[in-house]
């Protein structure tokens, strides 16, 4: 917990450290209240810091110091000073063995960083600033050290793990086992890891391309050991696609993952020892549903893709986040779009980026990728350094062409090769391998918020001749207000009256990358015979809005002839968004709602439409969320989006119920269950018709929704009819479905968060005495993470309707939960708050109400720095 005012940490203040820490020798002693640990650290002077030797400084929280020496000798309370955030030395010499002995209390840490306790296991999480709460230690990426770490533990904690190979073990004469770990890899501290229980392993092996054999191992409790497969084979698939496309090998003999009932976050890319979130490792067809076997498989790559992107080459401070975050989910999306369908994998990411990292561009929290300030690092993990961080590196990628983006990530893993280093380094080695300049491209590093392209166009008959005229412009924030034009790669083609690709050059390429790089900004296109229709923004080849003013048929034209999966899809969401405005209005004005023949006609020509991929039906089927339609509003009207959804889902239930039928008939096959990208598409399109076709409340198709609730073969099934159950009829089958599953899946933690969730998300089941009572069910615990995701979180980011009930009773409810999380979790509270921080954005009398539920936080006492920043960042001006 925190002074009123935290202090700021700013990018332009680095400065490189004082000491370095050419070795690391960890001892642990484990016990619950009062583990043990003793560091024997081979310190030495940096030779590029100035003149003189300064004090060591050491960071430190929640440490219980008991000595420390140096050289052997130990030191007097008069030869260091405790500080509330470490320890200062006065130091004499340039080199020096020093020895610190601590105690620390993993029973009682419910924060889930430094070394805790879950479910009776011993685990550690240290990214970014957690080992300080290990041990007294210069807690900074840019400072590496070769780790030795014996772990020392009773004998019912009989599996001890840390990174690297073990290279001895032992029983101690009072019973104890003891387990010693050398990582031959230099790394910063945050990439310690050690886990201690009683644990049951998969075992598998993969042979790298250069021939050497790596053992490979999945950790985790017995009652689990049944559910690694799919993680294992996704496992070998990253390993496999590294040395394809990037020629990178895993590089020591051994690489462990275990699974961890409460976590932070999905998953921690430790050296050789990765510790992940049970939910984003465990799985099995009976209980685990699509989404989650591709979550699986995209973070398990993501994870293993670190050991290039994040461990042998590092960052050198916390601002250079995405360097590793922004990089490797750039190679965790192409590592699933390669192993399932491109398009889909395109359409979620993008949904996300436009739904949630727009929002956030937008908020009290913008920052660019690469921020220049920050109060808590923990609070900087976000969907702008992730997500809008992998698009910088996409649009890299698509300046460059895949073999130039190759030889410069070659270059790049090459130069700095355990290193710690900068975003800058990045780009430099990318113009370096490729001799283009990037001075203007950089722009995306520095400044935030979501670039508009304003796009008009014209076409002379009389010469042939189309023009685009381009102008690009970015919403000022408070610390940017003038911005400078991007460097934007706008992927366009153009469509013939018969929906073909018009050639663009010579070369008779279909579509071109126009790089915009001026305020405003025009390109021609010469030798037409009639006026195109532009396809903008193929791919989302850049986190941009794009405005043109397409009609209703233009729209509709895109969607059944663009050559380009992803604007076909791109289309639909356009024509959605018009749909919902009108709706919206219409609602505002106390007029009847009306969806136009012409729109139910199109989404009746998509749904029968069988050459079209399932899985992009489904997309078009689904209607962008109520968040997305709130992202796109100028003011939120939250009442009004909430109708106009509901009555364009119900008009087209209604309109569409033989073809809706047909379609789920034909769709609902019997087969052995596999999470493959064909099965996944037709499943998720199966389940949207059985949504849709409950949302008449029919006896027929609630009576279909309880037969694929009852006879379901797999996990994806069932919980799309628990939530057809739950959401539409009657409610005592509804009641009976949750208790029913409940009974069956109690025992199964993965299953029992899905449950939790399901209810916390529905309009209907989720009201807030519902998710009151949800809170007093045994299966919910306010310490687990993954618990207050489902519920709390479902709640606030998930079920629009019951959040933003006008008496701004669900903004009070989280108010309320952010106070009580702050004392255990900061990290989970100041995650929980962000639905109350956009109040700026909505209409009158919401926005008052969520302003007041923030500032009872605001106003309730000690917080942490955590919370703090993101609660004083949105009430300022
Ligand atoms: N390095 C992060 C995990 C992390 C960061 C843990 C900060 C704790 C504090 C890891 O590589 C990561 O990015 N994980 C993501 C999943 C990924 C697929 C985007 C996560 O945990 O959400
Ligand atoms: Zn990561």
């Amino acid at each position: 917990m925190q002074d009123a005012q935290p202090k700021t940490t700013y990018l332009k203040d680095y400065r490189v450290p004082d000491y370095l820490v050419d070795s690391t020798d960890l001892c642990f002693e484990l016990e619950p209240k009062a583990t043990l640990v003793k560091s024997r650290l081979k310190i030495r002077r940096n030779p590029e810091a100035e003149e003189g030797i300064p004090p060591l400084l050491l960071d430190g929280i929640d440490l219980e110091l008991l000595s420390i020496a140096i050289d052997g000798t130990m030191l007097s309370p008069a030869d260091y000073q405790e500080l509330p955030q470490g320890l200062s030395i006065i130091v004499e010499k340039p080199d020096f063995l020093l020895e610190i002995h601590n105690r620390i209390n993993p029973e009682d840490n419910t924060s889930l960083e430094g070394l805790y306790l879950s479910n009776g296991m011993y685990c550690t999480q240290c990214e970014a600033e957690g080992f300080r709460k290990i041990t007294f230690y210069p807690d900074r990426p840019d400072v590496m050290s070769k780790f030795t770490t014996t772990i020392v533990a009773p004998i019912d904690h009989p599996v001890l793990l840390s990174n690297g190979n073990e290279v001895d073990r032992g029983y101690i004469e009072d019973g104890r086992q003891f387990v010693t770990w050398e990582d031959p890899f230099a790394k910063p501290a945050y990439l310690f890891a050690l886990v201690a229980g009683d644990l049951q392993h998969v075992d598998d092996t993969f042979t790298t391309s250069s021939g050497r054999e790596v053992k490979l191992q999945i950790f985790t409790e017995a009652k689990n050991i049944g559910k690694c497969d799919h993680a294992m084979r996704s496992l070998k698939s990253a390993m496999h696609w590294d040395e394809e496309v990037y020629g990178r090998e895993y590089d020591l003999d051994i690489f462990m993952v275990v699974a961890v009932d409460h976590f932070n976050m999905g998953a921690m890319e430790n050296k050789g020892l990765n510790i992940f979130n049970s939910a984003c490792v465990l799985a099995s067809p009976e209980t685990a549903t699509d989404s989650a076997f591709q979550r699986i498989e995209s973070i398990v790559g993501h994870e293993y893709f670190h050991n290039w992107s994040g461990n042998r080459v590092t960052c050198r401070d916390w601002f250079q986040l995405s360097l590793k975050e922004g990089f490797t989910v750039f190679r965790d999306a192409e590592f699933s779009a390669d192993l399932n369908s491109r398009a889909v994998k395109r359409i979620e990411d993008v949904t996300l980026l436009r739904t949630n990292q727009f929002a956030e561009d937008a908020g009290p929290m913008a920052h660019p990728i690469r921020p220049d300030s920050y109060m808590e690092i923990s609070n900087f993990y976000t969907l702008t350094v992730y997500e809008k961080g992998a698009e910088v590196v996409r649009m890299i990628h698509t300046l460059l062409g895949a073999d130039g983006f190759r030889k410069g990530s070659d270059l790049y893993f090459e130069r700095h090769d355990g290193c710690a280093v900068t975003c800058e380094d990045f780009i430099v080695a990318m113009e370096d391998a490729n001799q283009v300049d990037l001075t203007q491209f950089r722009r995306w590093y520095s400044q935030a918020g979501t670039p508009v392209l304003d796009v008009t166009d014209q076409f002379d008959e009389s010469t042939g001749v189309y023009r685009f005229v381009i102008r690009q412009s970015c919403p000022p924030i408070p610390e940017q207000k003038d911005k400078l034009p991007f460097h934007i790669p706008l992927t366009v083609g153009l469509l013939d009256s018969t929906g073909s690709d018009i050639a663009l050059d010579k070369a008779g390429s279909t579509q071109l990358v126009l790089e915009i790089t001026e305020s405003e900004q025009m390109f021609e296109f010469n030798g037409l015979n009639e006026k195109p229709l532009p396809s903008l923004l193929r791919s989302f080849s850049a986190p941009v809005k794009v405005r043109y003013d397409y009609s209703l048929e233009q729209l509709l034209f895109l969607m059944s002839h663009d050559s380009d999966t992803f604007n076909r899809w791109d289309a639909s969401q356009r024509l959605a968004f018009k749909a919902m405005n009108l709706l919206q209005g219409a609602y505002q004005e106390g007029l009847t709602l009306k969806l136009s023949p012409e729109l139910i006609l199109a989404y009746r020509n998509i749904l029968l439409d069988k050459e079209l991929d399932p899985a992009l039906v489904a997309e078009i089927m689904l209607l962008p969320s109520e968040h997305s339609i709130a992202e796109e509003s100028v003011s939120i009207d939250a009442e009004a989006i909430v109708a106009a959804r509901a009555f364009a889902r119900k008009s087209l239930s209604c309109a569409l119920i033989d073809e809706l039928k047909e379609r789920y008939a034909e769709l609902d096959i019997e087969r052995p269950y596999s999470p493959n990208a064909k099965d996944i598409a037709e499943r998720r399109l199966k389940n949207i018709c059985l949504e849709y076709l409950c949302i008449t409340e029919s006896a027929d198709a609630l009576d279909l929704a309880q037969r694929q609730f009852d006879s379901a073969g797999n996990m994806t099934d069932r919980a799309a009819a628990l939530s057809a159950l739950i959401n539409y009829g009657n409610d005592q089958y509804a009641e009976q479905a949750i208790h029913q599953f409940y009974d069956r899946w109690k025992e199964d933690t993965q299953v029992t968060e899905l449950w939790l969730a399901q209810q916390a998300c529905s309009a209907k089941r989720g009201t807030l005495n519902n998710i009151k009572a949800l809170m007093q069910h045994p299966a919910f615990e306010l310490k687990n993470p993954n618990k207050v995701r489902a519920v709390i979180g479902g709640f606030a980011n998930r079920n629009f309707q019951q959040f933003h009930k006008n008496d701004g009773s669900g903004f009070e409810f989280v108010a309320d939960q952010v106070i009580a999380l702050d004392k255990l979790n900061p990290q989970i509270a100041s995650r929980v708050v962000i639905p109350i921080t956009r109040w700026k954005k909505y209409q009158g009398d919401l926005a008052d109400k969520m302003k007041a539920a923030l500032l009872r936080v605001s106003n309730s006492g000690e917080l942490s720095k955590d919370v703090y920043e993101v609660v004083s960042k949105s009430l300022m001006n």
